[in-house]
């Protein structure tokens, strides 16, 4: 492809193509660890299959890399745009680049063989974890550095978005991670106990508040409007809706830590705060459906603006789910149980794989020097945009029925005191919805499949087209001769 004078394109393409690629890869190990939770024997008796590994490895794999690529890719892609400036830097480009990629590859490596923390979603050792910590600060440097030599005195509220993740990260990762190794496969946190638990979810859930939340938010500010070609419905009230995700999101990290060894108090103000959330996130989500105010006519034809628009429902939905999940008494129900694992995925499938897919197809053919909207088959975008939301509303749902009975089936209690079931009576009775999740999985992941090939197509269509335009300017050359 050319590159592009104005902006580097060029890192954002990759990260752009390291977004479907790993999504492909994370998810089908989710859709594996969801078969081996219905025929264990597909670890086939390996150590490196053992779901144990492997659910790490989802994790990681779909968060940090599907997920971390599509964040590098936009918020790389939006500064330049709305600062009207190239990035400070190539190499630096480069370097984070690669820098990520290899960080995926080693997670990739040492998840199966077992290498891990033991903290969940900060699971990579320490060589790993430092070598996060330097890519993410040439990352930060990237971005704001785009930003200080922007031609826009303005800086658009989207990069606001990508600013706060990319710093809160940066803190929560070092924070977390600090550990005294033992050897250069093993380490152990300088936190102990209780406290090392509070820091534990002070991370998972600014992890989901920054980066599953915040820098996601940053696509919808700048994909929405333009896929919509509207402007924001209200700029002010995605100020005050910024502030105040920020200031509550990091307060209420104790809520995955009820009936815990945490103090009492610790507990319930994660649950009011987490209660109080329920408010920047729908201003947010309200915000951006909202945008669509006069252009509602255009999801009849605009499968990319029902992927942007539905990813805001599930995330509405989300997080409306989640401050219930945080009051003690429900919390006593869903805890532990597939009901938990449903509401992650509202959230993984729903908001954040659907809006990072939207952007995807929004930037592709702008990437490829194609016209905006120019891709090889609308058709197949709206083939995979039925597939991702019939995968996604199978998952749930199933994780919804699944969650409920088990925690029924834990809490019943016969008249003399006995339990009324053994938890294997509770599997048992999970397994009809542990087929329907993995063929919601399965049916997801056929949706990615479908959109690599087109735009593998778009691709061809790209070279086709520069091929056919430098053929077109030869023959005007020989014209003029
Ligand atoms: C084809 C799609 C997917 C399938 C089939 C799938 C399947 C699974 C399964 C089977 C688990 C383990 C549940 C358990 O231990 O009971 C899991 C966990 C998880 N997945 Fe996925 N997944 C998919 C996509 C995603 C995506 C796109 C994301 C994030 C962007 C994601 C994030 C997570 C997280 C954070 C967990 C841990 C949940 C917890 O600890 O409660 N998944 N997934
Ligand atoms: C207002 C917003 C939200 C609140 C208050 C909230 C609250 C909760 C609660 C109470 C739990 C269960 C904790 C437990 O019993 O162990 C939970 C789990 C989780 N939520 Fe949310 N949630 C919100 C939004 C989201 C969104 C938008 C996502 C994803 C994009 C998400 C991802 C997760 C994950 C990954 C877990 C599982 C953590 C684990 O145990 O491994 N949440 N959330």
């Amino acid at each position: 492809m050319p590159e592009h004078s104005q902006y580097n394109y060029r890192v954002v393409l990759q990260f752009t193509i390291a977004t479907v690629f790993w999504g492909i890869i994370g998810m089908a190990v989710g859709v594996l660890i969801a078969a081996q939770l219905i025929w264990p024997a597909l670890n086939f008796d390996t150590a490196w299959l053992t779901y144990g590994r492997l659910r790490p490895l989802h994790t990681n794999g779909v968060v940090f890399a599907f997920g971390g690529s599509a964040l590098m890719a936009t918020s790389l892609f939006v500064v330049q745009r709305t600062s009207q400036a190239r990035l400070i830097s190539d190499k630096l480009a480069s370097f984070v680049f690669w820098g990520w990629q290899a960080i995926i590859v080693l997670a990739v490596i040492t998840l199966p063989m077992g290498m891990t923390t033991s903290k969940e979603y900060a699971e990579l050792e320490w060589p790993i974890s430092i070598l996060i910590a330097i890519v993410w600060v040439a990352y930060a440097i990237l971005f704001f550095g785009t930003i200080a030599k922007r031609q826009q005195r303005h800086i658009y509220v989207a990069n606001w978005f990508f600013g706060a993740f990319i710093i809160a990260v940066a803190i929560l990762h070092i924070v977390n991670n600090l550990a005294i190794p033992v050897t250069a496969g093993k380490s152990y946190s300088i936190y102990a106990g209780t406290v090392d638990a509070m820091v534990q979810w002070w991370w998972g859930h600014n992890a989901v508040g920054f980066f599953l939340t915040a820098g996601f938010l940053g696509i919808m500010y700048y994909f929405v409007p333009k896929q919509a070609e509207r402007p924001v419905y209200s700029y002010r009230l995605s100020v005050v809706h910024f502030w105040a995700l920020i200031a509550v999101y990091v307060w209420a990290g104790p809520h995955h830590l009820h009936y815990s060894a945490l103090p009492d108090w610790t507990q319930n103000l994660g649950m009011v705060m987490s209660i109080i959330l329920i408010a920047p996130s729908w201003g947010g989500m309200i915000n951006g459906i909202m945008t669509l105010s006069g252009a509602w006519d255009k999801l009849r034809t605009d499968p990319i603006l029902k992927f942007l628009v539905v990813s805001l429902s599930f995330y509405g939905m989300a997080t409306f789910e989640g401050p219930m999940m945080s009051i003690k008494s429900v919390n006593a129900l869903s805890h532990m149980t597939d009901w938990t694992v449903g509401h992650v995925h509202a959230g993984a499938l729903g908001w954040v794989a659907m809006i990072s897919i939207g952007a995807v197809y929004h930037m592709m053919p702008i990437l490829y020097g194609l016209r905006p909207g120019q891709v090889y088959s609308v058709k197949l975008i709206d083939l995979h945009f039925w597939m991702a939301t019939i995968g996604t509303v199978l998952y749930i749902v199933s994780m919804w029925v699944n969650g409920l009975m088990q925690g029924l089936m834990w809490r019943a209690v016969n008249d003399d005191g006995t339990l009324t079931y053994t938890f294997m009576e509770s599997i048992e009775a999970s397994q009809s919805g542990y087929i329907v999740r993995f063929i919601g999985g399965f049916i997801f992941l056929g949706g990615m499949v479908v959109m690599a090939w087109n735009l593998w197509k778009t691709r061809e269509l790209a070279l086709r087209e520069a091929a056919e335009s430098s053929q077109d300017t030869d023959k005007a050359r020989e014209a003029l001769a």
